[in-house]
């Protein structure tokens, strides 16, 4: 604990130390490119962990922001905005439910679902989530994330929270008791390895909702904004949750979060429920409006051809050290024997000038951005070949 404290209070500078940093600064960004102070290129295959899906300085929402940056930054929720009108009524259509509350971030999007949740279920107020999941690191959120090792240093959790396994529906089935009101989950999960589940898991999720008048809220923040193929992941697999929650690359970059939720929810949520001063502000509504009129089902299926494509090549790599590739669209997951750890390739990676993270399960993520081609998928797999040939693990 001190030995913590300690390292945290080494650095000079009076930024907090909270962060594991990699010793880069990025100068700028163009497309599917970094570039470093000293002018050395990257080839970003994270996307700034799934938020720069339409890669770095996109014209068109560059101008839309400048156009917004040129006008007006904030006036606050206490005046109408058509533009959040128009953002919502694009979000809604495209998920099937009706009513949109805007926030900053995902945390937020998740702690607007679980009171919405509560609102919804009155006196049932347990909602079940998925060992292994991130749902962000408010108290909230945090207390919804089923990884203790998120927890620990800042119990007491908020109540009212339980946890089974992902993947396994009888165990769901036996969880639910008088005093559950919702379940949530994300479809695939992120942070937790890009966990994809049984193609009939959410499907049985969402039958076990209906019959116990249990909200299925679907975190979405990760997986959602095409990043699997879809416009949303759960679209894959033919269901319709109640609640939805979206941020990361709904604006390409800027901060923005959503909670979209069903009629039956709408319905009991009034007028100073829930806030927020900066939820939805001009400019990041400006880039998500851009954003949405540029997923289109083109966009979607280039996502998930070039997804299909880099899973396909990945597996082609006969390495013993490679456990398994999974992933959908552009979420891919390359997992690892305990051999090497994920630290290790993300390491020598980014020393080849290729920028990728880490998850759950020993697991390196790919989150590339939605505009890559074939050429800079090869680009990727000859210097991940190349790695695993230094690390002598080909
Ligand atoms: C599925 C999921 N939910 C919520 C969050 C939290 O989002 P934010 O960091 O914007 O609060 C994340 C972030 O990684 C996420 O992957």
């Amino acid at each position: 604990m001190y030995h913590q404290a300690k390292s945290v209070l080494e650095s000079d500078s009076a930024l907090l130390k909270i962060y594991k940093k990699f010793p880069i600064e990025f100068a700028y960004g163009n497309g599917v490119f970094l570039y470093d102070k000293s002018g050395d290129k990257y080839l970003d295959f994270l996307s700034g962990i799934a938020v720069t899906g339409f890669g770095h300085s996109h014209p068109a929402i560059k101008k839309a922001v400048e156009e917004q940056l040129n006008s007006l930054w904030h006036t606050s929720n206490l005046f109408e905005s058509s533009s959040q009108q128009i953002l919502a009524d694009k979000l809604a259509e495209v998920s099937g439910l009706e009513k949109v509350f805007f926030s900053n971030s995902g945390t937020e999007a998740n702690e607007a679902a679980i009171k919405f949740a509560r609102k919804f279920g009155e006196e049932k107020t347990t909602i079940i989530t998925a060992v292994g999941s991130f749902h962000g690191r408010t108290m909230g959120s945090l207390s919804a994330s089923a990884q203790v090792k998120l927890w620990n240093g800042f119990r007491p959790l908020t109540p009212g929270f339980k946890y089974v396994a992902f993947n396994d529906a009888d165990a769901l089935r036996h969880s639910i008791t008088d005093d559950v009101c919702a379940v949530m989950l994300e479809p695939i999960q992120g942070e937790g390895g890009i966990v994809v589940p049984a193609p009939n898991y959410l499907k049985e999720v969402e039958a076990i909702c209906k019959e116990n008048n249990l909200l299925l809220i679907l975190d979405e923040v990760q997986t959602g904004m095409g990043r699997t193929g879809k416009f949303f992941a759960h679209q894959w697999f033919d269901i319709q949750p109640d609640i939805i929650t979206i941020a990361k690359g709904i604006a390409n970059g800027l901060p923005l979060g959503a909670t979209i939720i069903s009629p039956k929810v709408a319905v009991k949520i009034q007028a100073g429920d829930h806030g927020s001063t900066f939820g939805g502000n001009p400019v990041s509504v400006a880039a998500a409006i851009a954003v949405m009129n540029m997923l289109s089902e083109d966009v979607l299926n280039q996502i998930s051809n070039s997804g299909t494509y880099l899973i396909n090549e990945l597996k082609k790599l006969k390495s013993l050290f490679i456990k398994d590739v999974r992933g959908l669209g552009l979420m891919i997951g390359i997992e690892f024997s305990d051999t090497i750890t994920n630290s290790q390739i993300v390491e020598a990676l980014l020393a080849k000038k290729v920028v990728v993270y880490q998850a759950g399960r020993n697991t390196v993520r790919l989150l590339p951005p939605y505009t890559i081609d074939r050429a800079h998928i090869s680009h990727f797999i000859q210097t991940f070949k190349s790695v695993l040939n230094d690390l002598h693990l080909e």
